[in-house]
């Protein structure tokens, strides 16, 4: 398959994924489930927006588009919050899909027209038009898991088992320098925040060979870790206490949780779900340890110390696959703890990439040399220090992350407070 193919076909298999989140009557589409969310029908307009602004008008929104200016600005983001977008004169459901149709066709006739020039330049500019969509898409799971009544959506996959044994376990990963961060020859689809390589030295550290479970998260709670102040920071404190923190969110009080309108057993070996970063902090303080820096989260999953080289994946060079990790939605959740042996990074660290987003310790910095990508609003307005800016880095993506924008290097964020994502933790040490 050419590049230009496995673009087409990555850009299918999001809107494949776009459409079935959006399948629903349009009251359904035009609800709001949670004041941190959005209708879905916003989304649903806002992810073509997006696309033809970045593969049909080259960034600039000057040039005129498909729709009126008026319309077009009601899904910018930076305009309109998330909690203020179900009261705008939003497109319906069939404009909005009719609208997605037409810039589809149009940015696929460009990708076939397009002269053979610098094909890594293509791959990119339709890479964040892909990974734009599929984050969306998670976006849009999180907003059906908020909301109450029947199931809208059914998992369409069965899990793997897990291993016993393997939780509260870790593995040593040695000091010493490696490279963070990748290139565009090497990662035509990374972003501006991922990018450039650079050697960086770190001390040794212990990493968690999987990320913490419920049931290690059930001895927190029945230790009576939300009630000590002793294991958070301030911040963290006032904000369990504020907020009223006991559990993570969708924990009911009888044990059971409640997910995209199922309640369901809390299984002992899967992930935990659903924290904030206080919550992570001091779980990681009542533990022992503590939350890993991204950057030794990053070694501890692509670094090769043997070659002296990043691997692509944790594993190695193949693409991944249900053998490697829980990524790509069908799931609905995170797979029980060692249940991807074949998905082990080099230092043996386990579902490194899917099942849960893990907390780490950094704010979002930008690495040395950051330059902003054509999409400039993606990444720098949040760095700490500029304005927007009070977030801490996320690795490793969820099990509702699509594998075709996953990396080792791919950095989210995230306000401390939010837990409606699906983020989790994986603990560290120092050596
Ligand atoms: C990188 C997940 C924090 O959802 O706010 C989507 C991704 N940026 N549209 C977000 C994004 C613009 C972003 N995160
Ligand atoms: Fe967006």
């Amino acid at each position: 398959m050419s590049g230009r193919e496995a673009l087409a076909h990555s850009l299918e298999r999001a809107r494949r994924r776009t459409l079935a989140l959006t399948d629903f009557d349009d009251a359904e589409l035009r609800r709001q489930y949670d004041p941190l969310m959005s209708p879905l029908v916003w989304d649903l307009a806002h992810i073509g927006q997006q696309e033809e602004l970045w593969l049909l008008r080259d960034g600039d929104p000057q040039r005129p588009g498909m729709l009126p200016a008026d319309i077009e600005g009601l899904y910018d983001a930076f305009m309109h919050s998330r909690a203020s977008r179900v009261d705008l004169p939003l497109l319906s459901p069939a404009e909005s899909r009719a609208y997605c149709r037409s810039v589809r066709s149009a940015a696929l006739d460009v990708l076939d027209a397009l002269p053979e020039r610098d094909e890594n330049e293509i791959a990119f500019r339709f890479g964040l038009v892909i990974s734009h969509e599929n984050q969306h898409d998670e976006t849009m799971l999180q907003a059906i898991n908020l909301r109450t009544g029947a199931p809208l959506i059914q998992p369409r996959i069965v899990q793997p088992h897990g291993r016993s044994g393997v939780a509260g376990t870790s593995v040593p990963v040695p000091g010493g320098p490696f490279v963070l961060g990748v290139d565009p020859d090497t990662e035509p689809l990374s972003l501006d925040n991922e990018r450039p390589a650079h050697v960086v030295d770190v001390p040794a550290f212990r990493i968690g060979t999987v990320p913490v479970t419920n049931a290690e998260w059930r001895q927190f709670i029945a230790d009576g870790g939300y009630r000590q102040p002793r294991w958070w920071s301030a911040r963290g404190w006032e904000h369990r206490r504020q907020a009223g923190l006991t559990a993570p969110q969708f924990w009911n009080a009888d044990g059971s949780r409640t997910r995209f309108g199922r309640v369901e057993d809390i299984p002992d070996d899967e992930p935990v779900q659903h924290i904030t970063f206080f919550e992570a902090e001091a779980y990681a303080a009542w533990a022992g340890g503590r939350l890993p820096t991204e950057i030794e989260w990053e070694k501890a999953c692509a670094w090769d110390p043997v070659l002296g080289a990043r691997r692509r994946y944790p594993w190695g060079s193949e693409p991944p696959t249900a053998r490697h990790a829980n990524l790509g939605g069908d799931a609905l959740r995170p797979a029980p703890v060692g249940a991807y042996p074949d998905g082990a990074s080099a230092y043996g660290a386990e579902q490194m990439l899917g099942d849960v987003w893990e907390w780490t310790s950094s704010p979002l910095r930008p690495w040395p040399g950051f330059t902003p990508m054509i999409y400039r609003q993606y990444t720098e307005p949040f760095f700490e220090g500029n304005g927007a800016g009070d977030y801490r880095v996320l690795r490793g993506g969820s099990w509702a992350v699509s594998p075709d924008i996953l990396r080792p290097s791919f950095r989210n964020w995230d306000h401390p407070i939010r837990r409606q994502i699906f983020s989790g933790v994986r603990l560290a040490w120092d050596a």
